[in-house]
C-alpha cells in the first residue's frame, strides 16, 4: 500500500489526506460496483453494474489500483489490463472518482501509474473508451492526451454506434505510450 506522497515509477502520488493507493483485490469488487452506481451520470443505469463483473477483480489486480482511506471509503479507482492477442497493447475498462474528490489530479495521476506501469511490461499503446454522452470524460481523456475515434457524430461527437451492445455508442480512444 502507498501512501500520499510516495514514489512510484519515478512519480509521486498526491492523494487527499488519509487517502493511499492500492492494488485492488476480490474484495473490493462489490464496492466498486456500488461506487459507480453513485459516481456515474449515465442513460443507461440499468447496464451499470454489469459492465464490471468479478472477474476484473480476479484476474486483473496486478494492473488495477483502488484509493480509499482509513474508514474503508473509496475515492477512486483504475480497472485496466493488458492485452492477450497483442502485449504491445493495454487497456483502460473503468476509472472513477468520488464526485467530492474530482478535479484535483487523481485521475491523471491513476492513469499515469497506468502507463509507467505498462510502459514497463513493454506496451506501446493505451487504449479506452466512454459513453458518447460523457463529456466529463471525453475532456478527460483529451487532456491526458488521447485521439478520439468515432465513424459518425452521435450526441454532438464522433463515435461508434452499439459499440458495446444495441443502444450503446461509444467513442474509442488511443494513445501511444
Ligand atoms: C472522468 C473522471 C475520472 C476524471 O477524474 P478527475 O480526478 O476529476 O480528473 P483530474 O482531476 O485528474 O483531471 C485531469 C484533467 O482532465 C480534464 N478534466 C477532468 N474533468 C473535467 C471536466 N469535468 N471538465 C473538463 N475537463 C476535465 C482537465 O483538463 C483536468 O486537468 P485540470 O483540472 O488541471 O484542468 C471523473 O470525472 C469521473 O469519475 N467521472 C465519472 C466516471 C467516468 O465517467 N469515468 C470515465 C469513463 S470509464
Amino acid at each position: 500500500m502507498w501512501a500520499t506522497g510516495t514514489v512510484y515509477a519515478g512519480g509521486m502520488i498526491d492523494l487527499p489526506p488519509g487517502y493511499s493507493i492500492r492494488h485492488t483485490v476480490e474484495g473490493d469488487h462489490l464496492t466498486v460496483v456500488e461506487a459507480i452506481g453513485r459516481w456515474w451520470d449515465t442513460p443507461n443505469r440499468a447496464m451499470l453494474g454489469l459492465l464490471m463483473p468479478r472477474l476484473f477483480f480476479q484476474f486483473f489486480t496486478g494492473t488495477s489500483w483502488i484509493v480509499d482511506n482509513e474508514e474503508g471509503e473509496i475515492g477512486a479507482f483504475l480497472i485496466g489490463f493488458r492485452s492477450q492477442d497483442d502485449p504491445q497493447v493495454c487497456y483502460i475498462h473503468f476509472v472513477g472518482v468520488d464526485p467530492d474528490l474530482r478535479r484535483t489530479g487523481i485521475a491523471r495521476q491513476l492513469y499515469l501509474l497506468f502507463f509507467e506501469t505498462m510502459k514497463d511490461l513493454g506496451c506501446s499503446q493505451v487504449r479506452a473508451i466512454t459513453g458518447s454522452f460523457n463529456r466529463r470524460s471525453q475532456a478527460f481523456h483529451a487532456a491526458l492526451g488521447f485521439e478520439a475515434h468515432g465513424d459518425r457524430e452521435i450526441d454532438g461527437v464522433l463515435a461508434y454506434p452499439d459499440y458495446d451492445g444495441p443502444g450503446e455508442p461509444r467513442v474509442a480512444f488511443s494513445r501511444g505510450l
